[in-house]
């Protein structure tokens, strides 16, 4: 099996011995991962008391137009010498391999055993052999077996019909460790948990601003609490980014959570794009199916909000290397978080912005504009004020919003199905006119809107996402007067910070 990418593809090694001077050639790889792969494949044959040919031997890794990196032919390389030289005497046709060795012997983990699996199966692969590491990995592919082999005995002796291996069995964890953020502990802030909720239902992208200590950070940390549960595809798609970055761990085969992914402002652009001699996929793609929270935006450069802008509207990036390109999928919700001026306090309610002039517009304009035009609601996070910071009572907790979220997410799958997407955000122009049927009521009131607030054309299909999203948190089939209303408060701050 092999990986460029998320692109898997079966590999068919051929083989030929013949007499003649010893030689071991293998065609197909590139040049330089050869010379250390014929190594592992002879060292490892002598290194588990087997008997490595004294004849010419060209091994064929096809189809060769296809690139082919990595070391995970190593097994079947192996497998295709012993079958060649009668030490094992057949492989099932229906048999696939997968895995690095080390020159004991050892099967070594592989990063991507899962897209390979998957694609194992599609072209109708029965049995797939992977080291041992990744086996829990693949075991949520239904109708393969999966073999954990740890060493090439194990697996000749399996092969030989000697001593089977046992299948790996999928057996999903409950989750045991409640996470210990919870929207219970912010006081206050209804608003923003109102948009937060908004947000999160639709997976619309939400921009928080409001000066330093009311909570920003606290309540983008608590978003990945509320998130609607993910579909068994969406959680086998970003299981596959994971498994191909090498970040799954042993206990988590499938990744059931919507990620959360916080970089840093310092991040690389291949940090956050993705890229590499082998291209892995950056913190974009790692969020797929989940959250990008970007804090403290402005400190994020430039030409960093540059390279997101294209992604976060295509749900999908590129990487372009050398000679071929990559495609991540990075279908994102974005979360941000930013202080209005340098100081923090610009348009606050008692405090004076001690910023010079011009600078808080300087400070807002770093923020790119049309990243914020991919922004469907904008909320401001005022300072909470005592009273609501003093008491006692906690708010409502996370699990309860959750059920809302989920709730409004499920009308949505149903209502898109079969358009490839599942939330109001990704709603293009034409499926946002044709889902978001506005009363006449509301139709009226969002003429006068935007006649008074000279709006653009963009902003009205934003204004129509998350009201159809509000509509759905009530199970409300229409649009009404109520709901527009309130999705036009998320475009008020464009007017109050960027005068448009
Ligand atoms: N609504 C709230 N309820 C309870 N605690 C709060 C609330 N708002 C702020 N706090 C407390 O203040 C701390 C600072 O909040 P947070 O870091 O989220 O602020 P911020 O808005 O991100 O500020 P900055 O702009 O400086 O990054 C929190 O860790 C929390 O202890
Ligand atoms: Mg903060
Ligand atoms: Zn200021």
């Amino acid at each position: 099996m092999g990986l460029f990418g998320m692109h898997s593809y079966m590999v068919h090694v051929e083989i030929d011995i013949s007499g003649g001077l010893p030689h071991f050639d293998i065609v197909g790889l590139p040049n330089t991962s050869v010379s250390e792969a014929k190594e592992r494949v002879r060292s490892a044959i002598k290194n588990s008391g087997l008997t490595f040919p004294v004849s010419r031997i060209t091994v064929n890794l096809a189809p060769a137009d296809t690139k082919k990196e990595g070391t995970v032919y190593d097994l079947p390389m192996l497998i295709a010498v012993l079958v060649a030289s009668h030490q094992i005497h057949s492989v099932p046709e229906t048999a696939a391999f997968i895995g690095e060795l080390s020159l004991g012997g050892e099967l070594r983990r592989v990063n991507g055993a899962l897209p390979m699996v998957i694609e194992a199966y599609n072209n109708g692969i029965t049995d797939v052999f992977v080291p041992e590491e990744n086996a829990y990995e693949c075991s949520v592919v239904e109708g393969i077996h999966v073999y954990p082999v740890k060493n090439i005995k194990q697996i000749v002796s399996h092969l030989e019909g000697k001593e089977k291996i046992l299948p790996a069995l999928y057996t999903p964890k409950e989750e045991v460790l409640e996470t210990l953020l919870d929207f219970a502990d912010v006081k206050g802030q209804f608003e923003a948990k109102r948009a937060i909720e908004i947000a999160a239902a639709g997976g619309h992208n939400i921009l928080l601003i409001g000066p330093p200590g009311s909570g920003k950070s606290m309540l983008a940390k608590r978003i990945s609490t509320i998130l609607p549960d993910m579909t068994f595809e969406e959680s086998l798609e970003t299981t596959k980014i994971y498994s191909i970055s090498g970040k799954l761990s042993k206990d988590t085969p499938l990744i059931t959570k919507r990620p959360f992914r916080s970089p840093h402002h310092t991040v690389s652009p291949v940090g956050l794009s993705g890229g590499g001699a082998i291209p892995k996929p950056g913190e974009i793609s790692l969020a797929h199916n989940g959250v990008l929270f970007l804090d403290e935006l402005p400190e994020f450069a430039r030409t960093t909000m540059e390279i997101m802008r294209q992604p976060i509207e295509d749900g999908v990036i590129s990487i372009s290397r050398a000679q071929a390109t990559v495609t991540y999928p990075c279908s994102v919700m974005l979360v941000c978080a930013m202080n209005p001026c340098p100081c923090g306090y610009y348009g606050h309610p008692t405090r004076e912005c001690t910023c010079p002039r011009g600078s808080a517009e300087r400070y807002l304009s770093k923020v790119s504009g049309p990243l914020l035009d991919r922004v469907d609601i904008h909320i401001e996070v005022p300072p909470v004020d005592f009273e609501s910071l003093s008491d006692d009572e906690r708010g409502e907790k996370s699990a309860d919003i959750k059920k809302r979220v989920n709730k409004a997410r499920l009308i949505q799958q149903k209502r898109l199905e079969g358009t490839g997407i599942s939330c109001n955000a990704h709603m293009t122009a034409s499926q946002t006119r044709e889902f978001c049927k506005l009363t006449d009521d509301a139709k009226d009131m969002l003429k006068v809107v935007f006649d008074r607030l000279s709006l653009s054309a963009r902003a009205y299909d934003k204004i129509l996402r998350v009201a159809r999203t509000i509509a759905d948190l009530e199970a409300s089939e229409t649009v009404n007067e109520e709901h527009v209303a309130e999705a036009v408060q998320y475009r008020s701050l464009d007017r109050k910070f960027w005068g448009k």
